[in-house]
């Protein structure tokens, strides 16, 4: 018979694990998610599920992101072994500068509803990573604030062309004066795109207290003390306004815009202009004539135009066409590191991120955002070594091909 004997710490303490059994909850779940999908999963669980749906959800009948999310399932790789990958390389210039991965933080509308920390915590993740920042026009943080808060980011402005042009040109300026480097001009909304998830929840911007927000406090009273103490959350830019996202973008923003819009961008701004929310190849032709630095193939995460076409499909006849002349920039339904790393081979010169920040922010605010991007530069690195590719000039449309649609 086995003899028995009771157990010894020592023995037992290492088996623990190095895990601080102290370490808060929060903490300790970021640290178990293992893909952007985990932390869309934790984001949900605490986040109302208003705010949850307006950040996951899409236009229409979100075929165009799910449609997107699929390409990318379909992607194979072409590895190619013996290739000594012991000293990866994954950085690369971005407009003239380097960025320590083929990535840039997408303009998000809102931020500080998704969580109290808002549009600072996301800045502050991308300084401390290395790769650019984008505020969006309809942002929760100011210009300004944003600059002073995280002085040491890449800042890139985003704007939504208004029907009067001079509070647009005074956002012009205020983006200059506080050191932002690049314009992006978002040209896929002239009108809101039909998202029936902010209908059917009843979504208003500032969120309405209602008997039913009432009882959703109750399951979220974490979010509901933080919205309640800290700055009221409402557009930094624009005066609080009646009605949801939609109706605000219909009735401020500029549904006659044309080329010589992007003229007028182009000539009211000295630094590097991008033109986002291209999707064909005669646009972005077109685009290109005007003297732009780059565009970004899109459709606005399929919050737009539902059934739009996907823009990784897009983007080698794209490339070939356009992609001596500026830089391409692609984006929508990106869910891993894996995803960029597709991207970047079929000719992306860098690929905007949006949800994928935005679950981590819900997920647990700057510490999320940071677990988002740390797992993001994990499946990059692993996937470019196990790929062969050393750097990211290595990945080249040879490194991956489409899979038949089942
Ligand atoms: C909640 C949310 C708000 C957004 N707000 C803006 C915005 O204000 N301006 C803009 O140009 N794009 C906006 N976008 C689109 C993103 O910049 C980006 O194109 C899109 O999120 C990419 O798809 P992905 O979320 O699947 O990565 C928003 C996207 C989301 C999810």
């Amino acid at each position: 018979m086995t003899a028995r004997r009771l157990p010894r710490w020592h023995e037992v303490k290492p088996l623990i694990g190095a895990e601080n059994p102290f370490k808060n909850r929060r903490a300790r779940a970021l640290s178990r998610a293992a893909s952007i999908w985990d932390l869309r999963a934790l984001a949900q669980r605490h986040t109302p599920s208003a705010v949850f749906d307006y950040t996951d959800g899409a236009a229409g009948d979100e075929l165009a992101l799910k449609r997107a999310r699929e390409v990318f399932s379909r992607i194979e790789f072409a590895p190619r072994v013996l290739r000594d990958v012991s000293n990866l390389d994954t950085s690369t210039e971005i407009l003239g500068a380097s960025s320590a991965l083929p990535i840039v933080l997408a303009p998000t509308g809102f931020t500080r509803m998704m969580h109290y920390e808002g549009e600072p915590a996301v800045a502050a993740v991308a300084a401390r990573v290395g790769i650019p920042y984008s505020l969006s026009t309809l942002g929760t943080t100011s210009i300004e604030d944003l600059a002073n808060a995280v002085p040491n980011v890449r800042r890139w402005f985003q704007l939504y062309l208004m029907r009067d042009r001079s509070p647009s040109l005074e956002l012009l300026e205020r983006a200059t004066a506080a050191g932002y480097e690049t314009l992006i001009l978002t040209v896929d909304a002239p009108v809101a795109g039909i998202r029936r998830r902010d209908v059917r929840n009843g979504l208003t911007i500032p969120p309405k207290l209602s008997l039913s927000t009432l009882a959703n406090m109750s399951r979220y009273p974490a979010w509901w003390f933080n919205v309640l103490t800290t700055d009221p959350l409402e557009f930094a830019t624009f005066r609080s306004s009646e009605g949801t996202v939609a109706d605000l973008m219909n009735r401020v923003f500029d549904p006659s815009l044309t080329a010589a819009d992007v003229e007028w961008a182009r000539a009211s701004w000295a630094g590097k202009i991008v033109v986002k929310g291209v999707q064909s190849v005669q646009d972005a032709q077109l685009v290109a004539d005007l003297g732009v630095d780059a565009i970004v193939l899109s459709n606005h995460g399929g919050r737009q135009l539902d059934k739009a076409p996907v823009p990784l499909e897009q983007l080698p006849l794209v490339k070939a066409t356009v992609g001596e002349n500026l830089s391409i920039f692609i984006d929508g339904g990106v869910m891993s590191g894996s995803d960029v790393v597709a991207a970047v081979a079929l000719g992306a010169d860098a690929v905007l991120i949006g949800r994928a920040y935005l679950y981590g922010l819900m997920a647990g605010g700057q510490a999320g955002v940071q677990r988002a991007v740390d797992i993001l530069q994990q499946e990059i690195g692993t996937t470019m070594s196990l790929l062969g590719a050393r750097s990211i000039n290595e990945l080249t449309p040879d490194c991956v091909r489409f899979r038949a649609p089942r």
